[in-house]
C-alpha cells in the first residue's frame, strides 16, 4: 500500500484546524504504511503565486511544517513536486485522453467561473496535474479533506482512460482516504476554523500573536461567579489539550460557576504552547539550517524519482512515444 499526499504552498500559516485535521494524520500514517510521499505542490501555487522568491520562501515553510510535526525524512518521502518534471509530462498524456465535459464539472473551477473570475488554462486543467501527482508513483490511497475528493474520482477515472485506450497497466487506480472531519474544529468565531475566516489559530506564530489569538475566542458575557455551559469554541478547543477526565472536571466546575473564561484561555494557552513546544523548536532548528532541508528534499526527489521515472516510461511505451524499445 502506498500513501501519497500533496499540499500546495500558498503562505498561509498553518492553523489549529489544518493540523489535527490533516498534517497530524499524514504523520500518523507514516507509521502505518511503510511506503509513504509527501510533497510540495509548488507548480500547483502557480495558478494563485505570481512571484518567484515568494513561491521559494511559501515551499520551504511547508517543509518546515511537515518536519516540525514529526514527518521522519528516512522513512516518509517529503519532496518538492517541481524537482520531479516528470508529472509534467505525464499531464499532457492524460490531457488527451480527459474529456472536457469533465474538466467543466470540477468544483474549483465551476466556484472561480461562479464568482465571475477570469479562469487561466491552468486552474482549469488543475484536476489534471493532480491526477499526474497521484499516477506518476501509482499511490493506492490519497489522504486529502472531502473537499478534494472529486480530484481523486477524476484521476481515477483518467488511469482507466489511459490504461484501456492504450492497452496498458501502468497506472494504478488510487481511493480517497478522507480525512476524518468528525472533529472539525472551531475557530476563535466559533464557526470552522479557516483562513477565509480570519478566526484562525496559528500555533507556530509568534508568541504574542498566539496570545492575541487565544485571548481573542469569543464567549459570551456570563460573569464569573455565574454558572456556564462547557460547550463553544473556548472549551472545544482546550479539550484538544485535556484528558476525558480534565475535562469532565473542566465541565462540572463551569456548571457549578466560579469559572471564569479568562482562566480557560489562560490555560489553553499554557497548554497549546506546552504541546506545540517540541514542534516550535523543531521547526525554529530546521528553520536556521535550510542547507538541511534542501538535502532532505533532494534525498526525496532521488527516491521519488525512482519510483516516477519507469512509470512514466511505461506509459510513454505504451502510447508509442520517444525511440521503439
Ligand atoms: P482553510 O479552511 O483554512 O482554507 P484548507 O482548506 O487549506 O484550510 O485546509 C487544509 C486541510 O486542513 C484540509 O485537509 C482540511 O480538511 C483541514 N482543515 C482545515 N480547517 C479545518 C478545521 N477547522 N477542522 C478540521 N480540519 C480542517
Ligand atoms: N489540490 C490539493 C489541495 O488543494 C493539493 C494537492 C495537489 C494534492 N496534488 C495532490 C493532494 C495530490 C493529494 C494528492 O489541497
Amino acid at each position: 500500500m502506498r500513501v501519497l499526499s500533496g499540499t500546495k504552498p500558498t503562505g498561509d500559516q498553518l492553523h489549529l484546524g489544518n493540523y489535527f485535521g490533516a498534517l497530524r494524520q499524514f504523520v500518523a500514517l507514516q507509521e502505518k504504511y511503510e511506503d509513504a510521499l509527501y510533497f510540495i505542490a509548488d507548480y500547483h501555487s502557480m495558478t494563485s503565486v505570481r512571484d518567484a522568491a515568494t513561491r521559494r520562501r511559501n515551499a520551504f515553510n511547508v517543509a518546515l511544517d511537515y518536519l516540525a510535526a514529526g514527518l521522519d525524512p528516512d522513512r516518509a518521502i517529503l519532496f518538492r513536486q517541481s524537482d520531479i518534471p516528470e508529472v509534467c509530462e505525464l499531464t499532457w498524456l492524460l490531457t488527451s485522453i480527459t474529456p472536457m465535459g469533465m474538466l467543466e464539472r470540477a468544483h474549483a473551477y465551476k466556484a472561480a467561473m461562479d464568482r465571475g473570475e477570469s479562469v487561466d488554462h491552468g486552474l482549469f486543467t488543475y484536476p489534471v496535474l493532480m491526477a499526474a501527482d497521484i499516477l506518476l508513483y501509482r499511490a493506492d490511497l490519497v489522504p486529502v479533506g472531502q473537499d478534494q475528493k472529486q480530484h481523486i474520482e477524476m484521476a481515477r477515472d483518467m488511469a482507466q482512460r489511459f490504461n484501456n485506450t492504450y492497452g496498458s497497466e501502468a497506472l494504478v487506480l488510487p481511493e480517497p482516504y478522507i480525512l476524518r472531519d468528525a472533529a472539525t474544529i472551531p475557530g476563535t468565531d466559533g464557526q470552522k476554523m479557516s483562513k477565509s475566516y480570519d478566526n484562525t489559530i496559528a500555533m507556530f506564530a509568534p508568541k504574542k500573536q498566539l496570545k492575541k489569538s487565544v485571548m481573542g475566542i469569543v464567549t459570551d458575557s456570563t460573569p464569573v461567579e455565574e454558572p456556564k455551559d462547557p460547550a463553544g469554541a473556548l472549551f472545544e478547543l482546550w479539550r484538544l489539550f485535556a484528558t476525558p477526565e480534565e475535562h469532565r472536571e473542566m465541565a462540572e466546575r463551569a456548571r457549578a460557576g466560579g469559572l471564569g473564561y479568562g482562566e480557560v484561555k489562560k490555560d489553553l494557552l499554557a497548554r497549546l504552547l506546552d504541546h506545540f513546544g517540541p514542534m516550535r523548536e523543531r521547526r525554529a532548528s530546521f528553520e536556521e539550517r535550510p542547507d538541511d532541508v534542501e538535502d532532505i528534499l533532494r534525498r526525496g526527489a532521488q527516491r521519488a524519482r525512482a519510483i516516477g521515472a519507469p512509470v512514466l516510461e511505461a506509459c510513454r511505451a505504451a502510447a508509442g512515444l520517444g525511440a521503439p524499445t
